[in-house]
């Protein structure tokens, strides 16, 4: 797809200007820009009073709260902190007596095609059952339980049931291997698992509670004392007495009514681990008050929400856009959703097409990498082509997780939105747990490749090292002004990592998001151009060079030393290039080719197939300064094939460049 033409596509179509059609703004829940910028001056204004407001309208306590924000020991922010509510009763409790209690919640669609809805009423009470029995187990609020789960309605009724106590979830993506498994459950000091005994994709069965298994026999993991399975196939697993109990079994006679537990709106929603500059996956800990506020408006502000909508989200629950518009957005707005086990590309590659047009899908939100395998697809083949389907229901798309290209952005537009759908590419991270800066899909003028302004109440900002702010079309790093209700609160176990990460002293107390960006001269648009530390996006997955090499070097009897650096790649975004120094003389082509095999099954071993480095090199060494400092400006330019045009007089010893330049 990169090819020279569609570069120069790419820098045609940036300067073209989409704005939204009359009807679109007429009928938009924030119509026209004049609204959007009365909210943001509504919000200059009177930050805590805009924010009091939104809260007391779209959330409901049990006990009002009296202080919107304390900042009194920032950058640990608490927001509605006297304030009480239930997060399962205002996704499901809310509804009852409401013309949405009869309304089908979701819609979920299996691997092989066979089509399930539970109403919002028949949602709470599968909720209320699954809650008596995690309380029937001696499972109570403040609790950590793990969920490693296949998307399906019984994950979001564990989440939602987990919520219903003030049980604490970290849901782990059912790609992570047993290691990674094992290192959360630790962290996290898990009572529980929740699993099922296999997962389907793709028509394959592949199993989740032997990993579960195998993550526990890995060690360190006394606290567990349940193991829930939910019985997705008929296959059988192994399972321990005492232990392990299947969900027929747990649910058996359990009442399907179970009062909502208040917590206060700082009491820990959830933890949910992402990759950071360290080898160590952090567990960002969100609330349960403020990240609710902003899930539920963001429904409304950023899908422009309405009663009659299909919404489908189509990420996993093991993520953060799985958690904010799967599991608690669509269902505290009251919304009719999709859930999708399978994959896009099973029975064939117009799976998503296919099933937006029989199931009528209205606002469509997917990510970059899908919409660029599934262009690739129907070049192939006319069948599975967009234009083979009926998308005309829809009326709204959108993409996250990773920058969108222009090419993508364009194809996506004419090809999925039928030239008619506004583009939401919204720009946010697992900590912030909500959109932060997105056109509105009824007022803001696209960009092609642009996530365009910040949402009302949200102040980023491009500033340099010392904190200082950037002229428009000045590049620089992304951070935040001003604390946001949804945001991080810390990371689980580790305040002080917390504070250094996101506050860094010459940041002047801002949010640093790590990712650059640029503001355009002309509109002050946002565009983020990626991350700024050592952190890969492949395929919208977020993972650390660190934890890479770290997984990398744990392979002792091979791996002298690593290091791994992203390089571009037309489909996932980024591609994980890693340079690896063997404990062996450098290995003629056919070994090395076995041995880059070894080594990418040992890193999905350690970690998962996502972080497997699609390129592997061998050298006697990395090239180094004098004072032994890897020198990764260098490893990017090999990665990408780029001739080298650095400064090499202060490596010592610049021969090896040659050999890392071969690819196995
Ligand atoms: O680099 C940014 C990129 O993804 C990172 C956050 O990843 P994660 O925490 O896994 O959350 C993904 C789902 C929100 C960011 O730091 N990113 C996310 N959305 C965009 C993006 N980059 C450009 N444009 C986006 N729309």
């Amino acid at each position: 797809m990169a090819t020279s033409s569609s570069a120069i596509d790419s820098i045609l179509v940036e300067n073209r200007v989409f704005p939204p059609s009359e009807e679109m703004v007429k009928n938009a829940n924030i119509s026209g820009m004049d609204a959007y910028k009365a909210m943001c001056a509504e919000a200059d204004k009177d930050f805590e009073g805009f924010w009091g407001n939104l809260a007391r309208k779209h959330v409901v306590w049990t006990k009002p709260f009296t202080r919107v924000l304390d900042g009194s020991n920032a950058p640990f922010y608490k927001w509605f902190d006297d304030g009480e509510l239930n997060v399962s009763a205002n996704c499901l409790d809310k509804h009852m007596g409401t013309p949405v209690e009869n309304k089908t919640a979701i819609i979920f669609e299996a691997d092989d095609g066979a089509v399930t809805k539970v109403t919002y009423k028949e949602l709470l009470a599968r909720v209320g059952q699954f809650a008596n029995a995690l309380k029937s187990r001696g499972i109570q609020k403040g609790d950590r339980v793990i969920l490693y789960m296949p998307m399906t309605i019984e994950g979001v009724v564990a989440m939602q049931a987990c919520a219903r106590l003030g049980v604490i979830h970290s849901v782990v993506f059912g790609g992570f291997s047993a290691k990674a498994l094992q290192d959360r459950i630790v962290d996290v000091g898990a009572v529980a698992v929740i699993t099922a005994n296999y997962q389907m994709r793709g028509g394959k069965e592949m199993p989740l509670k032997a990993i579960v298994d195998d993550a526990i026999a890995l060690g360190g993991c006394e606290s567990v004392k349940n193991v829930f399975v939910y019985e997705r196939t008929k296959t059988a697993c192994a399972m321990t007495a005492g232990r392990d109990h299947t969900f027929s079994e747990v649910l058996e006679g359990q009442s399907t009514e179970c009062a909502p537990v208040p917590v206060n709106a700082e009491h820990p929603l959830y933890i949910l681990y992402t990759s950071g500059s360290t080898g160590k996956p952090k567990g960002v800990q969100h609330s349960s008050g403020g990240y609710l506020l902003q899930a539920k408006l963001t429904m409304d502000w950023t899908f422009d929400l309405k009663p009659e909508d299909v919404f489908w989200c189509t990420a996993d629950i093991g993520w953060v856009t799985g958690h904010s518009y799967v599991v608690y957005g669509p269902l505290a707005a009251g919304a009719t959703e999709i859930v999708f086990e399978g994959i896009p590309t099973y029975p064939n590659a117009g799976r998503f097409w296919d099933m937006v047009q029989r199931h009528k899908c209205t606002v469509f939100y997917t990510a970059p990498t899908a919409i660029r395998s599934l262009i690739k697809a129907s070049e192939a083949d006319d069948k599975v082509h967009p234009k083979s389907y009926d998308l005309k229901s829809l009326r709204i798309i959108g993409s996250v997780g990773e920058p969108i290209n222009p090419e993508a952005w364009v194809w996506y537009y004419n090809h999925v939105g039928g030239g008619r759908c506004p583009i939401v590419d919204t720009y946010w991270q697992t900590e912030t747990g909500t959109h932060m800066i997105n056109p509105l899909p009824g007022a803001t003028p696209l960009v092609p490749g642009s996530c365009t302004l910040p949402l009302p109440g949200i102040y980023p900002a491009i500033v340099d090292e010392t904190g200082e702010e950037m002229p428009n079309g000045k590049g620089g790093m992304l951070a935040y002004k001003k604390p946001w209700p949804s945001m991080i609160r810390t990371i689980w176990g580790d305040p002080e990592r917390f504070k250094k990460t996101y506050f860094p002293p010459e940041m002047k107390g801002y949010y640093f998001a790590g990712d650059g960006a640029v503001r355009s001269e002309d509109r002050g648009y946002f565009r983020v151009t990626g991350r700024i530390d050592d952190v890969l996006n492949v395929s919208g997955h977020r993972l650390g060079t660190m934890e890479v090499e770290s997984a990398l070097v744990a392979k002792t009897d091979l791996v002298a030393e690593a290091a791994v650096v992203a390089r571009p790649d037309d489909l996932t975004g980024e591609a994980i290039c890693a340079f690896v120094v063997l404990k062996r003389p450098l290995p003629s082509d056919e070994e090395a080719k076995a041995i880059a095999k070894e080594l990418r099954d040992w890193v999905a071993k350690e970690i998962g197939p996502i972080a497997k480095p699609k390129d592997i090199r061998f050298g006697e060494n990395l090239p180094k300064t004098r004072s032994g400092k890897i020198m990764r400006r260098l490893l990017r330019s090999l990665a990408k094939g780029e001739a080298i045009t650095q400064d090499t007089s202060t490596l010592e010893n610049p021969q090896i460049l040659e050999q890392l330049a071969h690819n196995n």
